[in-house]
């Protein structure tokens, strides 16, 4: 669950998850600490028996990590390391963030309701790479000129890869690619141009486009419906991601699915934990409900209980039952608890009804 808003959301995946167990559904799940929940208890963001226990699993739910009183701490040993450990070691090297709108949601955007009613992407983020992982890197202090430096390094390999990822993607879906770059300023940026427009040979029915960051990051709010996939290195994904959040509302609808080579996977929502309304039972769970959607498509094979689960939180907004970050119009809104309830309820009827043919297929 992790830090701030982090368990409140997580308790409310947890509803859903037992929802179907309870329909027969195989999984069992245990708890481990992260983050600055878990520096709290042993000193650090997160403890090596737990990076174990992750690997030995066959999906990973994370809520949420990062607290403002650990600020002061060098990077090594802030609650964000358990994330980027997690990453790193488990070699989810593909970050999926889909962004979808839903027609009640439309006035929640701040974008006009004509640019995003169409709008369907997926921004598919290079994960264990880049500026977040190379080095050298560090901070020197000096009393006459202090300095500070990262190294963002990518190999052909790991470009190769999550192009891959992307372009298989894309397959899936409208099949087009716009690869993200920096590649006028950026040696870094041109190999990623290279490569990926070499994966392209692979894939002759997709169709790809290169475009600047800058211009991407413009793009996306003047005509989001123009993507479909979003292809972009560690950093750059990042904050892409974070944009796109606003065409469907609010970053607290937003999952993420973080994966690699094997079956195993990292289910996370976009959002942070967010400190500021920690505690207070008003976060949006969406995020979070619908990162174990992800989980039960790319980890545990159900594709069937994953659509439930996407189907049951539509049908819980589209009563118009909103979290105050989602209301409009001074709609009453909703604790985190009472969706996570409401949304558990629709997907217990659908379970109970049998629209679900063979539970665990
Ligand atoms: C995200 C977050 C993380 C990131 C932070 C918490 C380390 O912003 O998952 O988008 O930068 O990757
Ligand atoms: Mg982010």
């Amino acid at each position: 669950p992790g830090d701030g808003i982090g368990p409140e959301v997580i308790r409310q995946a947890q509803k859903v998850i037992d929802a179907v167990t309870e329909r027969g559904f195989d999984l069992e799940y245990e708890y481990c600490l992260a983050g600055g929940a878990c520096i709290e208890q042993t000193g650090i963001p997160i403890e090596t028996s737990t990076i174990e226990k992750t690997s030995a699993a066959g999906a990973v739910l994370l809520g949420a990590v990062g607290a403002p009183e650990y600020d002061h701490l060098p990077i090594a040993q802030r609650p964000e390391q358990a994330i980027m450990q997690l990453r790193k070691t488990l070699g989810l090297y593909a970050n999926l963030r889909p962004v979808k709108t839903i027609k009640s949601l439309y006035p929640t955007s701040p974008l006009k309701t004509n640019l995003i009613e169409n709008a369907d992407l997926i921004v598919v983020r290079e994960l264990t790479g880049g500026i977040y992982f190379g080095t050298p890197r560090g901070i020197i202090l000096d009393n006459r000129t202090s300095y500070a430096f990262n190294t963002e390094i990518y190999h052909d390999y790991e470009i190769r890869r999550i192009a891959a990822v992307a372009f298989e993607t894309a397959r899936k879906r409208h099949r087009k690619i716009t690869s993200v770059d920096k590649a006028n300023v950026l040696e870094s940026s041109m190999l990623w141009r290279q490569i990926v427009s070499e994966t392209a040979l692979n894939y002759p029915d997709i169709k790809l486009e290169h475009m600047y960051v800058d211009n991407c990051a413009m793009q996306l709010i003047r005509d989001p419906s123009r993507f479909d996939v979003i292809l972009a290195n560690n950093m750059f994904g990042d904050i892409l991601s974070d944009e796109s959040a606003m065409i469907s509302g609010s970053i607290g609808l937003l999952p993420s699915a973080s994966i690699g080579e094997g079956r195993l996977g990292l289910y996370e929502p976009v959002h942070g934990s967010a400190p500021d309304i920690a505690g207070q039972n008003i976060a949006n769970p969406c995020a979070a409900i619908l990162s174990v959607a992800l989980m039960f498509r790319y980890s545990l094979g159900s594709e069937k209980i994953a659509q439930a689960i996407e189907k049951a939180v539509i049908r819980t907004l589209e009563k118009g039952l909103r979290t105050a970050d989602i209301t409009f119009n001074d709609n009453q809104s909703i604790s985190t608890d009472a969706m996570g309830d409401h949304i558990t309820k629709e997907l217990e009827k659908m379970l109970a009804a049998n629209q679900l043919p063979a539970i665990g297929d």
